[in-house]
């Protein structure tokens, strides 16, 4: 019998709960034991609940119980989180998190500790919600030099890009949609300031290059800026504006990472990744490029994630799941200063004077723009080369640029 405990009944710890009962038999069959649900902690009541009995507030009652085999962790957070993966790892349970903010922030300090008490420490629904990506990276690429992984990794703001693009609506009228919609938080500014892609850039970054990258050495930018005006620019040249996520692997170990918008020419793969979905692309020098695609975010999605790292887990008892990398450095990452991009500008500038100073460039039109509005994109060039050329022009004239 394989106990479980799962810390936090918010919409992804139900899942986890209703996926592990109306699975079991299934579940059971795989691991070739029974895994029973043990205990839910969470400091609200649920009265009228299937799960009756197995509610605890305190969760020393589950540290405490060494029958508890697996802790979910679903609280999300840093802090008290952090707390209790720390004391259930020390308790010798391993733990499966859904929780993007804690591995990338210590990450690093919880594989240790799970290595020195021989647990697993498992969290493939960090990033992608449902999609498998972790495993992949991890198991199937790994005869790969990785060198790039770049992806939509945050179906809140996908989805009101999808909606500025395909049904015309303001930023503010899709972001309120996408809350109507469950999709968005109450306070979205993680989602939509890019922290929560920043989270899932740092995991993917320290399984590709071995090395733990924290949210404050990527550069990030949000979505916020980008403006019905700038749809219609991009749609003028074939192009989507996404939020991406990128880590590249330069020279002598180093790793650029950063998040940022992008208008990405509307015939590759991931400008084709619409409403919640993610995608993440992943290039290795020997399989070439490879695409992971599916539902970011919901319930049962992210259930789905998190009970196959269950299932894992519970197969590996006493005998610690590998998932590893080494600890963080400033030096580790470069600035994406040094990569060249072609980069979307709108500005309030005359032509002649954008010709003047950036030679040929590729000049956009949209339907109602204001007079002396100019939008363009630039030949290849890196953000200092933009900034210096942009730096003549008018103070303030310049009011969105874009990768
Ligand atoms: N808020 C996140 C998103 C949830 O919209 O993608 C999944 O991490």
């Amino acid at each position: 019998m394989i106990n479980v405990a799962i810390l936090g009944f918010g919409v992804v710890g139900s899942g986890v709960a209703e996926v592990l009962t109306t699975n079991g038999e299934s579940i059971n069959r795989r691991v070739r034991d029974e895994i029973r649900l043990k205990y839910i902690l969470d400091v609200r009541d649920f009265p009228g609940s299937p799960y009756a009995g197995c509610f605890v507030k305190d969760f020393s009652v589950i540290e405490q119980d060494p029958e508890v085999d697996v802790g979910v962790e679903t609280i999300g957070g840093a802090t008290v989180a952090l707390d209790f993966t720390r004391r259930a790892l020390q308790a010798g349970k391993s733990v499966v998190s859904s929780n993007k903010e804690l591995v990338a922030t210590h990450g690093y300090e919880l594989l240790q500790l799970a290595k020195e008490k021989q647990v697993s420490y498992l969290f493939e629904a960090s990033v992608g919600g449902g999609i498998p990506i972790l495993r992949p990276l991890t198991s199937c690429l790994a005869a790969n030099e990785l060198t790039e992984v770049c992806g939509i990794l945050n179906g809140t703001t996908n989805y009101i890009l999808t909606r500025m693009i395909r049904g015309g609506l303001s930023f503010e009228a899709a972001l309120k949609e996408a809350q109507a919609n469950g999709y968005a938080e109450r306070d979205p500014s993680a989602d939509i300031e890019g922290h929560d892609a920043c989270r899932k850039i740092c995991i993917l970054a320290a399984l590709a290059f071995g090395q733990h990258i924290y949210p404050d050495q990527v550069p990030t930018e949000g979505i916020t800026g980008v403006a019905l005006a700038d749809v219609a620019y991009a749609d003028s040249c074939g192009r989507k504006i996404k939020l991406l996520g990128r880590a590249i692997r330069m020279e002598g170990d180093k790793v650029c990472a950063y998040v940022a918008p992008h208008l990405l020419d509307g015939e590759e793969p991931l400008a084709g990744v619409e409403d919640v979905f993610n995608a993440i692309a992943v290039t290795g020098n020997a399989i070439g490029d490879v695409m992971f695609y599916g539902r970011g975010a919901g319930k049962l999605p992210t259930a789905s994630a998190v009970v196959a790292d269950v299932i894992d887990a519970a197969k590996n008892i006493g005998q610690r799941k590998y998932l590893d990398w080494g600890p963080g450095a400033p030096d580790i990452t470069v600035s994406p200063d040094v990569l060249s991009d072609r980069w979307y500008v709108r500005a309030q500038a005359p032509v002649d004077e954008v010709r003047r100073r950036f030679g040929e460039v590729q000049l956009l039109a949209r339907p109602g723009a204001p007079v002396g509005e100019t939008a363009f994109l630039t030949g290849e060039m890196t953000l200092p080369e933009l900034d210096g050329k942009l730096a003549g022009l008018q103070a303030d004239s310049v009011i969105r640029m874009f990768h």
